[in-house]
């Protein structure tokens, strides 16, 4: 993975609104660096008002970020003209978003049409592809309709079809399958798991959904306009330890990040070692003599039987292994 050529990188990212009101200016972003292969597919989570729907617009060229470099494709897209973004874009990247996708005043077949005309696509041919798209997705039957008389989760199939008719090589989408049920947000997931093992096309989405994180290859944990963990098969801690600290709130509540709680051995009782203004450690009560885990038997939430498997997921209802004591 990581030889292949990038299509997406960002540098140092900061974003923050500025605000005359009494809560003065939010710092959405807080310096991240993120970096997409060719053909990758990266999900980013998160809290609400974490930052997730900022670093889309400032990745994708829509939002000028505060501070940082964003390069798609190798060029770097603060240095461009206004003419030269909209052709890189053009010619490398769709979004979805979670509203306001579409042209009020088109119906939705011209609103699928609609990118090709810049292309120079003759209308016709622009027009059957646009259908071509629209059958995929089920939503054929609402062609002559306009946005309005759709409902949101046809308006959203609407959007990805004007998305996917450009053949983009990246897409940005903010919660894609939001507004849809969960068989035509499946069906959806189906198509964009085809466009990526098929066309090689990349992905970054930002999602709540398990599923359509779990179509990604890694995904980005965003809190408070911070990287806090990135979970995956292709995962570099390092790329993160540049952006992770951990916050106690007032209640002396500590939030690990998921990839840390794992290292140190999940959930269970851990003793207070040392103790020093600003400064402590941490012992897992669940650890022998020979510092192996002691891992609980069966699942805590289902009863599945570990048997002799060493797994820190349950297989069968994905929660995570408690530890035990001696
Ligand atoms: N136009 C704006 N002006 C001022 N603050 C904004 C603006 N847009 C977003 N924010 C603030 O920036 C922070 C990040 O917002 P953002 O929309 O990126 O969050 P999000 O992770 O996409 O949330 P959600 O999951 O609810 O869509 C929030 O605190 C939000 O209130
Ligand atoms: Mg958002």
């Amino acid at each position: 993975m990581s030889d292949k050529p990038t299509i997406l990188e960002a540098d140092s990212l900061y974003h923050v609104y500025e605000s005359k009101a009494e809560d003065g200016n939010v710092v959405a972003l807080r310096g991240l660096h993120v970096n997409v292969k060719e053909g990758e597919a990266v999900a980013v989570v998160g809290p609400s008002g974490s930052g997730k729907s900022t670093l889309l617009k400032c990745l994708g060229g829509l939002m000028k970020p505060s501070a940082g470099k964003v390069s798609l494709d190798g060029k770097n897209m603060t240095r461009l003209t206004g003419l030269e973004l909209v052709e890189l874009r053009q010619k490398t990247v769709s979004f979805i978003f979670q509203e306001g996708n579409l042209l009020p005043h088109l119906s939705a077949l011209d609103n699928v049409a609609q990118p090709l005309r810049h292309q120079k696509v003759s209308p016709k041919e622009s027009k059957r592809r646009a259908m071509e798209l629209m059958e995929e997705l089920g939503i054929a039957h609402r062609a002559k309709g306009l946005p309005s008389m759709l409902s949101g989760g046809e308006q959203q199939r609407v959007a990805i079809a004007r998305a996917l008719i450009t053949n983009p090589r990246l897409i940005l989408a903010d919660e894609p399958t939001g507004a849809l049920d969960p068989i035509t947000s499946r069906e959806v997931l189906k198509l964009f798991k085809e466009l990526h093992e098929r066309d090689n096309v990349a992905f970054l989405l930002v999602t709540h959904s398990k599923e359509v994180a779990a179509f990604a290859d890694r995904s980005l944990e965003l809190r408070d306009g911070r990287f806090v963990a990135e979970h995956g098969k292709d995962v570099n801690i390092e790329d993160l330890s540049g952006d992770r600290e951990l916050i106690i709130d007032d209640m002396g509540t500590v939030t690990l990040p998921p990839d840390v709680l794992t290292r140190m051995g999940g959930p269970g009782r851990y003793s207070v070692g040392e103790l020093s203004s600003g400064y402590l450690t941490l012992k897992g009560e669940a650890i022998d003599d020979t510092g192996n885990l002691i891992l609980a038997s069966s699942c805590s939430a289902c009863n599945h039987d570990y048997g002799k498997s060493d797994e820190q997921e349950c297989p069968s209802c994905g929660s995570m292994r408690p530890l035990i004591e001696e």
